[in-house]
């Protein structure tokens, strides 16, 4: 049995916000932002939009693709949807409905059961497993769509220069299917293996800390900032390159792969200088890495998707590619993939 990746899709604001625009409101620069991060621009939705509009668009997307694909309907590809799995730290609201229950309503995926992961930026490398875990566990479901979606604008404090850079909003998504195809030797394809682990000895580095029923806003009380990511830049940075380091060598040696073997490693677009830490500490070529950073900054567990999407659309994967997925993110959490395209 294999979980195939069949579609992608993916979607973000029309709003591109660049460097320079923010440093007309902030004190910073183009210079700094891209010496430090890699990032160009982002890009932010209008007040109207929230992560489950962005998260349908993706959806509508992957659908229409798959349906491309195999001479379906797009209605008849959403109807055969049995899961839907998306991963958020902006759902539309605080605990339910879930995004994942506003796609399945509006996408018409009238026989999926939803639910959200909450694991932060690795959540879309959580989600791919679980949905092969939940197809495995039911016969009678054969597709799963796994979104990662994000409107962190809403939870950026434009007022600080150190996280209002980083991030930006987006949507992206896979459709995974269970086939009859090898899972190992050749031929093999769809999702091999995933490494999952979390570390929240971690958590103060990475937090939304008020709004929650630890902190939450009191009658009354006067709420002067919005809820937003408190951050310590420096200890995620660290974390982060430990995670794709290890992470990437746990992938390869469970799977007695080399590197050579790896078509490409898409990993969380949270900053270049990690991708590139990583790359040297793995003596791995930073071309193996895909980075869309300098255009949607760090787009939490949308950036692995809406990257995995552009390299779809660009033609950059065939059959038989092996594809190696890493994140990192609060909680703290991390994880990867590897799925044979
Ligand atoms: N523009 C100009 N100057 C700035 C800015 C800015 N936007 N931000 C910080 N600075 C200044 C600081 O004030 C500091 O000045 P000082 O030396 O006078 O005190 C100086 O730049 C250096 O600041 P550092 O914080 O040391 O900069 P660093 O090189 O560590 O980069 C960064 C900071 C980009 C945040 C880095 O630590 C990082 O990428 N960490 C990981 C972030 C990450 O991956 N987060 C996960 C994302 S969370 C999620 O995905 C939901």
């Amino acid at each position: 049995m294999a979980f195939e990746i069949r579609a992608t899709g993916s979607a973000v604001p029309p709003n591109k916000v660049t460097n320079d625009d923010l440093a007309e409101r902030i004190d910073t620069s183009d210079a700094w932002i891209r010496e430090h991060t890699g990032i160009g621009a982002r890009h932010i939705a209008d007040e109207n939009t929230a992560t489950s509009d962005l998260a349908l668009e993706a959806a509508r997307n992957a659908v229409a693709a798959l349906a491309k694909k195999t001479g379906e309907s797009a209605e008849a590809v959403a109807a055969s949807i049995g899961f839907i799995i998306t991963s958020s730290v902006t759902p539309d609201y605080n605990g339910f409905p879930s995004v994942s229950c506003l796609v399945q309503d509006a996408l018409g995926a009238k026989n999926a059961a939803a639910m959200d992961v909450c694991a932060a930026c690795s959540g879309f490398i959580y989600g791919l497993e679980v949905a092969a875990g939940l197809l495995s566990r039911n016969a009678g479901q054969k597709r799963a769509l796994i979104i990662g979606a994000e409107t962190l604008s809403r939870l950026t404090d434009w007022e600080d220069r150190s996280t209002c850079v980083l991030f930006g909003d987006g949507a992206g998504c896979v459709i995974m299917e269970k086939t009859d195809a090898p899972v190992s030797g050749d031929g093999a394809r769809g999702l091999l293996r995933s490494v999952l682990g979390a570390e929240g000895s971690g958590k103060e580095a990475l937090i939304n800390r008020r709004g929650g029923s630890r902190e939450p806003y009191k009658k009354g009380a006067v709420v002067e900032r919005p809820p937003s990511i408190e951050m310590d830049g420096r200890a995620v940075y660290n974390f982060a390159v430990r995670a794709i380091t290890g992470t990437i060598e746990k992938l390869l040696a469970a799977e007695h792969f080399t590197i050579d073997d790896i078509a490409v490693i898409v990993p969380h677009q949270a900053n270049a200088r990690i991708v590139q830490a990583a790359s040297k500490r793995l003596h791995i070529p930073e071309s193996k890495f895909f980075l869309n950073i300098e255009e949607y900054a760090n787009t939490s567990a949308a950036s692995i998707p809406i990257a995995l999407d552009e390299l779809e659309r660009k033609g950059c994967l065939s059959p038989g590619n092996a594809v190696l997925m890493v994140g990192f993110g609060g909680g703290l959490t991390y994880g990867g993939n590897i799925v044979i395209w």
